[in-house]
């Protein structure tokens, strides 16, 4: 059975290229999850709790970083900032973004809300305990160690791993951008994944409603069927 989910419109880069499946094999290789991520539980600058319950039937992308980062979390958060832009605007898909701050001793609620807000208003930064975190970036296998502070204790900087996650409305994390992944690479393999997993959806629901009427026709086909005259 076709599915008859309708294909997600790629205007602002054109239509998806023939071999987009081939060029983003690493990222982009089947419908399915990545042995990456896990619950999580955390709280955001307003001090609501963000969790994996919560972000159920959402779309996400989930990054790690710290607000004094000198040039890398910049860059990455512009970029967080608009695939979702692109993906609502352009496809009416709704995308969580998360930032969780590994720094914990400076990202303070405030300066972690003013940080997320320069990027776009949507950004939801995130805080939790010592433990929570090291939980979260353990799951994701997010690697981050606290430089030297020479003159001011405070003027460090953290060495962190560089990688945007895309979690699917299951809380299954399904893709993943490496750092030197572009916004013009970016915006078509998030979309992959959504079409991928609209299809996967549509699948499953169309064998549940199918099915049956298709054994059913078999049954008479073969005589087994009493239905036409109970
Ligand atoms: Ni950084």
């Amino acid at each position: 059975m076709k599915n008859l989910q309708p294909r997600p419109k790629l205007s602002l880069f054109g239509e998806l290229p023939q071999d987009s499946r081939k060029e983003n094999k690493d990222q982009v290789r089947t419908y399915g999850e990545l042995s990456v991520g896990g619950p999580f539980e955390l709280v955001d600058t307003d001090g609501n709790i963000v969790s994996t319950e919560s972000l159920k039937g959402k779309w996400v992308l989930l990054y790690f970083g710290f607000t004094y980062c000198p040039d890398i979390c910049p860059e990455q958060m512009e970029m967080m900032a608009s695939v979702v832009d692109i993906a609502k605007e352009e496809h009416d898909i709704d995308v969580v973004p998360l930032m969780i701050t590994i720094d914990l001793e400076r990202d303070t609620p405030e300066v972690l809300a003013e940080y997320v807000a320069e990027y776009s208003p949507k950004i939801i930064g995130l805080r939790g305990t010592e433990q929570q975190i090291d939980n979260v970036c353990n799951h994701f296998r997010c690697y981050r160690s606290k430089g030297q502070a020479y003159d001011d204790p405070q003027d460090y900087i953290l060495d962190h791993t560089v990688t945007q996650y895309i979690i699917n409305p299951e809380g299954k994390t399904v893709g993943y951008f490496m750092s030197n992944r572009n916004l013009e690479e970016r915006v078509p393999i998030f979309l992959d994944h959504v079409q991928k997993y609209n299809e996967h959806k549509a699948a499953m629901s169309a064998k549940e409603n199918v099915q049956p009427s298709i054994l059913d026709s078999v049954k008479q086909l073969i005589g087994l069927s009493s239905s036409p005259a109970s």
